[in-house]
Parts: C-alpha cells; sequence; structure tokens
C-alpha cells in the first residue's frame, strides 16, 4: 500500500500552491542528533540523524525539551496512513527552546520556551486568517490528499508525505516552518509538563467538544478513553454536560474516566451491544456521541475480514455506534483521524433520524491554544498532567510505541525527555524505563 500510495504521488507530482520547503537538509555544521524513524509496519527505530538546517526565511530550529506519542502516531506504526517513507522522523507533538531563527522570523529569539502546533500553518490564507490552522490551504503538496479528499489539509509535522512530509519532533531537533506562526511561546508559570499537551492532545479534545456543541445539561457519550477521550470526558463536563457515559475496554482508562462524578462507564469487552446498553441507561438516547477511539480495531468478525481482505480501510463501527446512541437530532462528532473507506455505514439512521453527523477535521490547534493555556491551564480550570503515566528517555521511543501500542501497564500520555530536558515538575513522573514497567505486565 505504501509503495503504491508513493508511486501514485510522485506520478502525480506535488499540488501547486504550497509554499513550504519540505525537503530535509542538513545542517552544515554536520551535527547529529536521536530521531524516531519509521521503517515499515509495526517497526520503528531510534537513529543518528543529521540536525535540519534553516532553509527558508521564516523557518525556526528548535531544540526538543519535550516530546510524546500520540494515538495518531499508532495509525502511522500500522502503516495504515498512506506515502510513509522509510526513515521518515515521525512525531508531530513537541515543544522546546528556540536555537536559530531565520532572517524572516520576526517574534522569537534565540533562548526562548515555545510549545508548537501538530500542524504547520502559514498565517496568510483564508482558512489561516481565521485560526483554522489545520486547514491551511498553502502548506500541504499532497496530490494524493488533493485527489483523495478534494482539497489538501495543512502539512503536519511527522505525519507521512499524504501530509506533506515534514521530518517530525520525536527529535533532538526538528525545522519549523513559519516559525512566528507555529510556535506559541511559553510563560515562566506554565511547566513544560502543563505546555507540551498544548500541540495537539488538549485543543483536539477541546475542539470535539466545542465543535461537535456540546451545551449545558447534555447527556454526551464520549467511545475510546486515551488521552483525547479522557480530556473529551473533563472538557464536557467544564462546558455543563448532566452526565457523560464513557465507553472503553482498556481496565485502567475505564477507571480513570469512571471516577469522575457524573461519569459512568461501559466496558465493551462485557458489553456485546453498546447501544442498547446506552438506551436501557438514557431511554431516547444521548443528545452527543463523540469518537474518541480508532478506525483500525474492528471488534466483529465482518469488519476484522473486510479489513484483512483491503475491501475497506476504515472500520466504521464506532460510528455506527453513536449513530444509534445519540437521540433524534442528536449531534456525532468525529474527532478519531479516520483516513479512508469504510462498509456498512448505517448511512439511514443518519438521514432518517436526523443526525447531525459532523467531521470535527485535524483539530485547528491555533484556534483555542492560547484560550486553553490562559483560561484553563494558567487558572488551574484544568490541569492536564492528570493524564500522565510515565516519563521515559528518548533513547527508548521503539519500546514505547510497542508498549503503546498494546496499551500495557496502564500507559496513558508519556512524557518523552531528550537532553535538552528540565527536570521533571513536582508531582509528575520521574523517568523510568518501558523495559521496567511492561516486563511486569507482558
Ligand atoms: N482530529 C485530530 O486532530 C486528532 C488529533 C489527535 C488524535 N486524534 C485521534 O483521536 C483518537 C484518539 O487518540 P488517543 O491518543 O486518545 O488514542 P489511543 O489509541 O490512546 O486511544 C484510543 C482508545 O479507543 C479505544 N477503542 C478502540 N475501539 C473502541 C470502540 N469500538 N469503542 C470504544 N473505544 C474503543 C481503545 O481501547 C483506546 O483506549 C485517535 O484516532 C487519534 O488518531 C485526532
Ligand atoms: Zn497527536
Ligand atoms: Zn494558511
Amino acid at each position: 500500500m505504501q509503495a503504491l500510495a508513493n508511486a501514485a504521488q510522485s506520478y502525480m507530482g506535488p499540488a501547486p500552491g504550497s509554499v513550504v520547503e519540505n525537503e530535509y537538509k542538513p545542517d552544515p555544521s554536520g551535527r547529529k542528533m536521536k530521531a524516531l524513524t519509521w521503517q515499515g509496519a509495526d517497526n520503528v527505530k531510534v537513529m543518528e540523524c543529521d540536525v535540519p538546517a534553516i532553509t527558508q526565511d521564516k523557518d525556526v530550529i528548535l531544540k526538543v525539551t519535550g516530546t510524546t506519542i500520540c494515538g495518531s502516531d499508532l495509525h502511522l506504526y500500522h502503516g495504515e496512513i498512506v506515502a510513509l517513507q522509510k526513515n521518515d522522523i515521525l512525531g508531530h507533538e513537541f515543544m522546546g527552546i528556540v536555537d536559530q531563527v531565520g532572517p524572516g522570523v520576526k517574534h522569537l529569539q534565540k533562548g526562548q520556551r515555545v510549545v508548537v502546533s501538530f500542524q504547520i500553518a502559514c498565517g496568510e490564507c483564508r482558512y489561516c486568517k481565521q485560526k483554522l490552522s489545520s486547514f491551511c490551504d498553502r502548506t500541504n503538496d499532497s496530490s494524493l490528499m488533493q485527489t483523495m479528499y478534494g482539497q489538501r489539509d495543512a502539512g503536519f509535522f511527522g505525519y507521512s508525505h499524504f501530509t506533506g512530509g515534514f521530518p517530525g519532533g520525536q527529535a533532538e531537533y526538528v525545522k519549523v516552518p513559519f516559525g512566528d506562526v507555529n510556535c506559541l511561546p511559553i510563560p515562566d508559570d506554565v511547566s513544560d509538563e502543563k505546555a507540551l499537551y498544548l500541540s495537539d492532545v488538549l485543543p483536539t479534545s477541546y475542539h470535539c467538544v466545542v465543535d461537535t456543541g456540546v451545551k449545558e445539561g447534555d447527556v454526551v457519550g464520549v467511545w475510546g478513553l486515551g488521552p483525547i477521550g479522557q480530556c473529551a470526558v473533563r472538557w464536557a463536563l467544564l462546558k455543563g454536560a448532566s452526565r457523560v457515559i464513557a465507553i472503553d475496554c482498556v481496565p485502567a482508562r475505564l477507571e480513570m474516566a469512571g471516577k469522575l462524578d457524573k461519569v459512568d462507564t461501559i466496558d465493551f469487552s462485557q458489553v456485546k451491544d453498546v447501544p442498547a446498553k446506552i438506551l436501557e441507561m438514557i431511554p431516547g438516547g444521548l443528545d452527543c456521541a463523540l469518537d474518541c477511539g480508532t478506525f483500525h480495531e474492528p471488534k466483529s468478525l465482518l469488519h476484522k475480514a473486510q479489513k484483512a481482505l483491503m475491501l475497506e480501510t476504515d472500520v466504521p463501527e464506532t460510528a455506527n455506534e453513536c449513530i444509534r446512541s445519540v437521540r433524534k437530532m442528536g449531534r456525532v462528532g468525529l474527532i478519531a483521524a479516520y483516513a479512508a473507506f469504510c462498509n456498512q455505514f448505517n448511512i439511514g439512521a443518519v438521514m432518517e433520524k436526523g443526525v447531525r453527523f459532523i467531521g470535527n477535521g485535524q483539530a485547528p490547534v491555533h484556534l483555542y491554544w492560547e484560550e486553553i493555556l490562559n483560561d484553563y491551564i494558567r487558572t488551574g480550570k484544568f490541569d492536564p498532567t492528570f493524564m500522565i503515566s510515565h516519563r521515559v528517555k528518548i533513547d527508548e521511543f521503539e519500546e514505547l510505541y510497542a508498549a503503546f501500542d498494546k496499551r500495557a501497564a496502564g500507559v496513558n500520555k508519556v512524557f518523552v525527555e531528550t537532553k535538552f530536558s528540565a527536570p521533571p515538575s513536582e508531582g509528575c513522573p520521574k523517568v523510568s524505563s518501558v523495559k521496567d514497567w511492561t516486563d511486569k505486565v507482558l
């Protein structure tokens, strides 16, 4: 699948209109760094790579002080996103210290502490003017995405050549195009552990709740209790949800959500028909259903078979459960990153029940990150450190991918440190070895 996608893209050539240089040029000093690279399905490797050079005026080079792994990286790990190439550097969630600035950078200086959005926005197109940064028109030259979707999302860091082919931040250094636009300076009173997740998880989960229109008094269902779902549960409560039903099968994740007030959980390994259970608990159905799960884990034999035979790329089971579980004219939000096509989608129920079926899209981080930083993190209304289960060194990324994929040992969001990281903040996990905690359970 990867070879075919890469060949198609190379045959079509780059889509016109991108203004960003995505070629990876080594810094002339010849410096080297550690970085996590994609080698093939279920195969990633920490390698010695070149430190990237500035290639355009508005570029910034960051020394990475914190990075992490995301459910979206698992789609890459399994080779489910097209146009990956061997030795691609992964990672779209990171923060760091400005190391070099291009001559066109106006608002950042060397030494400044910043977090970076997972998307690369130009700051000037019709979407960027509304801070809809993930939908930027000018930073992704994927002709394959243009053909499949009719338009292109923004370029994303470390997320295949389908999203622009930009080297990512699971590395000691990274190049950030349009540095002024894509870096958010972090005030001294906010720790690295609280700042890092502004790159994706916090704005993404917030966007899912806001964009799906969760309102005061709503009864909300959240499918998938990884970091995105855990945060979505909390945002829904902060927006006034009267009750949340949280669905997953991982015991530690169910427990983490279930201990909150107004939250009931359903373990789908024990409950065969989740919508039937929900309709028994909430006669008439949910006001909102949020799909924070994952498209690559079929439950039924039907979808296991279709996926194995490549008759579908994406599994619609969670979306169908959401559709059946909402009330008439209820809302379903899809923040889980689907990529292509599925079969047996319950389109009839969407129409007949008047379901507002909302693709939330890749989250426009720039629309929310200042609000979340200033109104929620700095005021203490939302403390993102609740979700950090472990802290590990960059050298162990390979082991971390395997453990995160298996959801081993209660792993949830992880803080990955580099040689440039500050020591852990008070109350946050100290560094541990993946082998130590997975040996106990695997
Ligand atoms: N749209 C965006 O901007 C954006 C950004 C980041 C992540 N995402 C996506 O959000 C999703 C969640 O991310 P994460 O980091 O929390 O991932 P994760 O892989 O850690 O968590 C996914 C959870 O979903 C659960 N799950 C799987 N099938 C399920 C089902 N049928 N019903 C209920 N739960 C089910 C899994 O057990 C797991 O706990 C991923 O699909 C990721 O790609 C989207
Ligand atoms: Zn992510
Ligand atoms: Zn733009």
